[in-house]
């Protein structure tokens, strides 16, 4: 029987946890243009993914039954397509609120949806929007966090996860209804538009901000200080050649050995 005391009002209700898929993401897609409309708030959990997705074409590995991979299906209708990003940082600040409890501070959010613990990623988020004319009709919301993993592959850098951090096995169940309940409330925020709070809380918790750091950009590095994200989303660096923007795939962050 599933646990459900950690789950709020919807997310989460409907979880369908498979053995094995390709990607989470991909198969909540399908299912969406398919099959009978499923409820706000489905969740799509797999045991293993063998083909897992990440931001920019990337693939996000993950060692079979140990970490969490899971997709949840919201219905941001209310939300204007040019203000997209919003539900990124609700969805960002969502996950790092769990990651609070149990790493306090060391818990960030790295531009655009990382899941920082001090300077290694333990999570990432994947966000991907089917649209309605230029309306936005459903967000996939594909969430990855590297739970009881203690080995990861030589050539991943800066990687983390709760075990070798905390050295105890978490229950997968648990957190994933742990991070169900803080989306939804985060989700909820955005849709009573309370945007304000949620720009500013996203800001609080971003990693680099306001320190000096270095970036490449166009195969050359460059130092510069985050000053702020734009609307849209963009990145806003102070470089010497003052304050510019910059999209996910124009920069990167210099890695940390
Ligand atoms: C990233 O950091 O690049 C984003 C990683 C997102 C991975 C999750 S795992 C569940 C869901 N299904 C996928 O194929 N990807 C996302």
């Amino acid at each position: 029987m599933q646990n459900n005391i950690f789950l709020g009002l919807f997310v989460g209700h409907n979880t369908v946890t498979l053995k094995a898929v390709d990607s989470t993401n991909s198969w909540l897609k399908q299912a969406v243009s398919k099959s009978a409309p499923l409820p706000e708030g489905t969740v799509i959990m797999a045991e293993s993914q063998f083909a897992g997705r990440g931001q920019s074409q990337n693939t996000w590995h993950s060692e079979p039954g140990k970490n969490l991979t899971f997709s949840i299906l919201l219905n941001p209708r209310f939300l204007p397509i040019q203000n997209q990003f919003d539900l990124n940082m609700a969805v960002s600040l969502a996950v790092n609120d769990v990651l609070k409890i149990y790493f306090g501070e060391d818990a960030y959010i790295k531009w655009p949806n990382d899941s920082y613990i001090g300077k290694n990623k333990i999570g990432g988020i994947l966000i991907e929007n089917i649209l309605q004319g230029t309306q936005l009709k459903h967000a996939i919301i594909g969430i990855g966090i590297n739970v009881n993993q203690d080995d990861f592959p030589p050539e991943v850098k800066n990687v983390t996860s709760f075990r070798k951090i905390l050295h105890t096995y978490y229950d997968l169940n648990q957190l994933k209804n742990e991070i169900c309940r803080s989306v939804e409330a985060r989700y909820l925020q955005l849709k009573a538009g309370k945007k304000e709070s949620l720009r500013k809380d996203y800001l609080d918790n971003l990693y680099l901000l306001n320190q000096q750091a270095s970036y490449i950009f166009r195969d050359r590095e460059v130092e510069g200080r985050i000053t702020g994200i734009s609307p849209e989303g963009f990145l806003l660096l102070e470089t010497a050649e003052g304050v510019e923007q910059f999209g996910l795939k124009e920069i990167e962050f210099k890695r940390e050995d």
